[in-house]
């Protein structure tokens, strides 16, 4: 079995922090989302992964290289214009040959993992096997209906009026027999090829197609809450690890990693919390449910429930919750005013105190 990651798409939710970097390099627990994916991924025993990009999205091959240092191997797939998931099924078919293949929304986090439904999919093999989760809102997303043995009888994409609440997570399992499927699909309300179009097809064609339900933790990192809350999840699991340099007065409390060449001095460190490697953290309070990645300087700070990336500065700001700071921002309070000063990017958001 191979497997087919679809990284393609604006992250248009997720702007500003994707206008510089693609939403699935945002780390969640100080790993980048695709990262948490390639793993689960290889978890499965599958290690062929076909990433589906951006045709000018060099960012992820960057930084994630040739999957070598996940124990996989990368063929990364170049989709001119996000046309829809159908669509990129379509044009990883030189890729994917006449392989079964495992297929993963590249923002769609299930850190329980798919282990049962892999297994279910390997012993039966139906045309497609899909994972669905009970949700309180099913419209935003696909949704199955099934009979009482787990066979799905009818598909409908983001349906105004829904007939279960059993959504589409981002995981998919198919058999060769989807590509005749995403060859005959046409473009939906939104324009788009829709993979849920295609499976509908299958099951019109009399072939089977299953469910199995995950009761696990599901989030698509969409938009920043997503992404905190995904955080906030992982970092429940975190374990300790004190690697870093830490000053005698510091009160370290909770499950904290302090990473290689980080430095904490004189502040208090309220796990779960994740210290990047050469980050500085002088006279703050931090976390709990914070990540703040490599390199950075937080100096006189108090900051929970938040995730700041590499070589951000942060300095004299207190009160800060459940944010998340791009790339070498810089945060700052101004010298003895009450004033503020703001050099802001196109859709930032910024919440200051009245
Ligand atoms: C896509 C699928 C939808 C699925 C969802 C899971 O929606 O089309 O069926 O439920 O992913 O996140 P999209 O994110 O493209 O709106």
């Amino acid at each position: 079995m191979k497997a087919l990651v679809l990284a393609g798409g604006a992250g248009t939710r997720l702007r500003p922090l994707s206008y510089s970097l693609p939403k699935q390099l945002i780390p969640v627990a100080n790993k980048p989302v695709l990262q948490h994916i390639v793993e689960s991924i290889r978890d499965l025993g599958v290690t062929e992964i076909g990433i589906v990009v951006g045709a000018r999205d060099t960012a992820l091959a960057d930084a994630m290289g040739d999957g070598s240092r996940y124990g996989v191997a990368f063929t990364w797939i170049p989709q001119d214009r996000p046309l829809g998931l159908a669509h990129a099924v379509r044009i990883a078919r030189p890729y994917l040959g006449d392989s079964d293949f495992l297929m993963y929304l590249g923002d769609n986090m299930l850190p329980d993992g798919v282990a049962g439904p892999a297994a279910e999919f390997r012993a039966r093999r139906p045309a497609a096997q899909l994972v669905v989760s009970r949700v309180a809102d099913p419209r935003e997303f696909g949704v199955a209906e099934l009979d009482g043995e787990g066979r799905v009888v009818r598909l409908a994409e983001k349906p105004r009026q829904p007939r279960s609440d059993l959504a589409l997570t981002g995981v998919y399992f198919f058999t060769p027999a989807i590509h005749r499927a995403v060859e005959n699909v046409t473009p939906s309300a939104r324009g788009e090829l829709e993979i849920t179009d295609a499976i509908q097809l299958l099951i019109e064609e009399g072939l089977t197609v299953r469910a199995g339900h995950y009761r696990g933790y599901w989030k698509d990192t969409g938009r920043a809450e997503d992404v905190l809350d995904c955080n906030r999840h992982l970092l429940r699991s975190l374990r300790p690890r004190l690697a870093g340099h830490i000053g005698e007065e510091c009160e370290i409390s909770g499950a904290v990693v302090i990473e290689e060449g980080a430095r904490v001095l004189r502040s208090r460190i309220t796990g779960p919390v994740v210290i990047g490697a050469g980050t500085v953290v002088e006279d703050s309070h931090i976390g709990p449910d914070t990540c703040v990645a490599s390199h950075c300087t937080l100096r006189d700070v108090q900051l929970s429930d938040s995730i700041v990336l590499d070589g951000a500065t942060l300095s004299g700001v207190r009160g800060l919750y459940g944010s998340v700071i791009g790339r070498h921002a810089l945060v700052t309070s101004g010298e003895g005013t009450e004033r503020h000063r703001l050099l802001v990017g196109d859709h930032t958001r910024i919440e200051v105190a009245a």
